[in-house]
């Protein structure tokens, strides 16, 4: 058997227990995970309040991203191997103590990290990629703007950002968290409930940039700028 949290009803987080399950069986393409760690991220969040239910065809069990070691192969499964160390995205079930992931969406834990961090990897790390590279296209010495910069997603945006060479702006709805992204290497952070959009939005549509985040057009310069390329993702 496998202890797994679910959660009773929508609400607090007086809703979440602890039941038990077979354990899963990987189907073919699959590997069965011993979960060392799941990482927590705001669709859980949502799921437990009843506005993000699972994707069809997946559990009511929460989690969307693991990490641990490999120790079952579903049918036509060689890779990653046996006892590797990995982190994978679900499309639910993480929190549970064996879950299977696609082999095709498991990574290695890199070698710097440890399995535990490594459970905080793969949403955000392939949501940010996905969009703000490979669909923004992103290059070196363009500005990024990124709104929510202190969430997962934004500040994942920020680091990842400023690897790849990019000027970040993010907004954020403190001046604590505006402190919090720019030790994460933003270079400019507005304060959006304090400066007024007309203050910036001006200037940063004269620019070409990525805007970026969950709260995309409503803080931002107008959706019709011409310099802008967006990269938005899903917003609950
Ligand atoms: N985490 C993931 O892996 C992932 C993957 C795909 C999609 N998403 C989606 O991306 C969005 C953000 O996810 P996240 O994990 O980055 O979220 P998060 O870390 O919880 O941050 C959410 C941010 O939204 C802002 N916000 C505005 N109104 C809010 C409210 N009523 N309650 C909570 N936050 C509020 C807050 O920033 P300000 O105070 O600065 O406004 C907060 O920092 C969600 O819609 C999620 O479904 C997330």
């Amino acid at each position: 058997m496998v202890r797994q949290a679910y959660f009773e009803e929508h609400g607090g987080l007086d809703v979440i227990g602890i039941g038990e399950a077979a354990v899963p069986e990987p189907q073919p393409g699959q590997v069965l995970i011993e979960v060392v760690a799941a990482g927590i991220n705001r669709p859980d969040c949502l799921q437990r309040q009843g506005v993000y239910p699972p994707p069809p065809g997946e559990s009511d069990i929460p989690g969307l991203e693991i990490a641990g070691r490999v120790v079952a192969h579903g049918a036509g499964v060689s890779m990653p191997r046996i006892g590797a160390e990995v982190c994978a995205l679900v499309g639910s079930g993480g929190y549970a103590e064996y879950a299977v992931a696609h082999a095709s969406l498991c990574l290695p834990v890199p070698e710097n990290m440890g399995v535990v961090e490594a459970a905080g990897l793969p949403e955000t790390y392939l949501t940010v990629f996905d969009n703000v590279f490979t669909r923004g296209r992103l290059a070196p010495g363009e500005i990024l703007l990124v709104h929510g910069g202190s969430s997962g997603i934004g500040s994942t945006a920020i680091q990842l950002a400023k690897q790849f060479g990019a000027l970040v702006i993010v907004t954020a709805g403190s001046s604590a968290k505006c402190a919090f992204c720019k030790t994460l290497g933003a270079d400019f952070a507005i304060d959006y409930k304090r400066q007024r959009p007309r203050l910036w939005r001006s200037w940063l549509s004269r620019r070409a940039l990525i805007c970026f985040g969950c709260r995309t057009g409503v803080h931002g310069p107008g959706r019709k700028a011409p310099s802008l390329r967006w990269a938005r993702y899903r917003w609950m």
